[in-house]
């Protein structure tokens, strides 16, 4: 037995520092490497990804999972293990599992098929025209079922996709949560769309110089406990945080000079992620363990530092003062009232990388209920547009002009990413939950806010859930913190209790 635990350690341990040497290439590829190097580059990550793979399905590896007494179709574990010991075989045996049943052959082409409706997926955004791609999507959406009946799923396809991304998680988990709450959101930003209130948040869109911007942020960075020693922040795209080594975890933002959400926003989200994943302990480093639990508990890190204490008052209060003093000019006459309101409007709109954390999670409900009904062919990809419009029309009150605007704004699909849409909103749920237990918890909470002393937010989240990785599933953790599984009602009264004072309801 002990000596099966040193041997699935060890192979864990070489798949875990093989992804993140594959995280490096894609790290460089993302901020710096010469435009000349891209082929070079998609040769090595795919060399690496190949090697993985071989590691990954090692019968060897199977074996050892089988002897540690793990069964390979249930992945329940028999025997009697610490938690994290458990965890690891178990989620080493779910990794080793679902990579077996897929062959070779499909998952090349997968990679080859997303690859070219990826770059159709960007000419028809530039061309508005949803005819270019829905072809390719059709396509995507066979091999993505083709992918879920291989694996196999207990109700529907979409839970074989899912689990990519929000592991152990069931479909009809997320249809009885997003059901439950999304008429709720619904009346609520109805609420604020009709309310007297008017906001002025002209002053964040003009005058922000970007080096100053990047100062401002590395000072919140410090104050949340993000580290440089561990980590950088440098400049791409789209903004990601990735993972190097347990020592070496990056961050990226973008900078608008004219738009100064983008920036901080940007910075204060994904230092959220990477303080997640500077805090797993020393006991699972090393392991598989070391790594998120899910990506929706991922998000749920980067929405509570963004949204929930980043767009709070107590913190601006602390760090209004600073920020006057990096830009006296665009903010000249602006009261930390107005500064708090700006940064928390609420307007419905077409783009979800711009929405307001109040509607947000309207955009991810939509996608979800439209990416099942594709996958599972209630909806046929000719009708999406259309299906599409109607959806923002009913739910948001506005309608796209045209598919750039609507249906080929994100790029997931035409990645062959089904299943990722939800997570995105489980974060916003997660967070609001998390923060409830954590404002019961942390004594003083808004005066230590107000003082700019992050740090307590870090300690708390650290000891409460980082520390942990994965050796708890999401559902799990949630319930060890919070003291009972995800309830969306967390979300809809921080929203009510918040908003109502923003826009005087
Ligand atoms: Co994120």
């Amino acid at each position: 037995m002990q000596n099966n635990m040193k041997k699935l350690k060890e192979l864990g341990h070489e798949i875990h520092r093989l992804e993140q040497i594959s995280a490096l290439l894609g790290w460089d590829q993302e901020t710096y490497i010469p435009k000349g190097a891209v082929n070079d580059r998609a040769e090595q990550q795919s060399v690496i990804q190949g090697i993985l793979h071989s590691k990954i399905t090692n019968p060897e590896l199977g074996k050892v999972l089988k002897d540690l007494g793990a069964d390979l179709n249930s992945l329940n574990v028999n025997g009697n293990y610490s938690d994290a010991d458990r965890a690891l075989i178990k989620n080493t045996a779910r990794i080793y599992s679902k990579n077996v049943k897929l062959p070779k052959s499909l998952v090349e082409r997968e990679a080859k098929e997303t690859s070219i409706a990826q770059a159709k997926w960007v000419e028809a955004r530039k061309k508005s025209d949803f005819s270019l791609f829905s072809p390719h999507l059709d396509l995507i959406l066979q091999l993505q079922r083709e992918k879920a009946d291989l694996l196999g799923y207990e109700d529907e396809r979409y839970d074989a996709l899912l689990d990519d991304y929000e592991p152990w998680m069931k479909t009809k988990e997320i249809v009885e949560v997003f059901s439950k709450f999304q008429g709720k959101l619904k009346s609520f930003i109805d609420r604020i769309v009709s309310s007297k209130t008017s906001i002025d948040d002209s002053f964040l869109y003009k005058g922000y110089d970007n080096e100053k911007q990047k100062a401002f942020g590395v000072e919140i960075l410090n104050s949340m406990g993000y580290s440089f020693t561990r980590g950088r922040l440098d400049v791409s795209a789209h903004p990601f945080t990735t993972t190097i080594g347990y020592d070496d975890i990056r961050i990226t933002t973008r900078y608008n000079k004219n738009n100064f959400k983008t920036g901080i926003f940007g910075i204060i989200h994904e230092g959220g992620h990477g303080l997640y994943e500077l805090g797993f302990s020393e006991e699972i480093r090393g392991t598989i363990l070391a790594e998120g639990t899910s990506m929706g508990i991922h998000e749920s890190q980067s929405r509570l530092w963004e949204n929930v204490i980043g767009r709070s008052k107590p913190f601006w209060k602390a760090f209004f003062p600073k920020l006057k003093a990096f830009f006296p000019e665009p903010l000249n006459g602006v009261s930390p009232d107005q500064f708090y309101r700006a940064v928390n409007i609420v307007k419905p709109s077409l783009i979800r990388v711009e929405a307001d954390e109040v509607t947000y999670s309207m955009h991810i409900i939509i996608r979800f209920n439209l990416e099942r009904k594709l996958l599972n062919g209630e909806l046929s990809v000719d009708m999406l547009p259309d299906a599409w419009n109607r959806e923002y029309g009913e739910y948001l009150g506005i309608e796209p002009e045209n598919d750039a605007e609507g249906v080929l704004q994100d790029i997931h699909w035409s990645g062959g990413m089904i299943g990722y849409f939800p997570t995105y909103a489980l974060g916003n749920l997660y967070a609001a939950q998390i923060y409830d237990t954590l404002k019961k918890e942390v004594k003083d909470l808004d005066s230590e806010l107000e003082e700019g002393n992050l740090k307590v937010v870090l300690d708390w989240l650290r000891k409460h859930i980082h520390r942990y990785g994965s050796i708890y599933n999401a559902s799990e953790l949630c319930k060890k913190v919070t003291g009972e599984t995800l309830n969306p009602d967390y979300f809809m009264n921080y929203l009510e209790s918040k908003y109502k004072q923003v826009y005087d309801l």
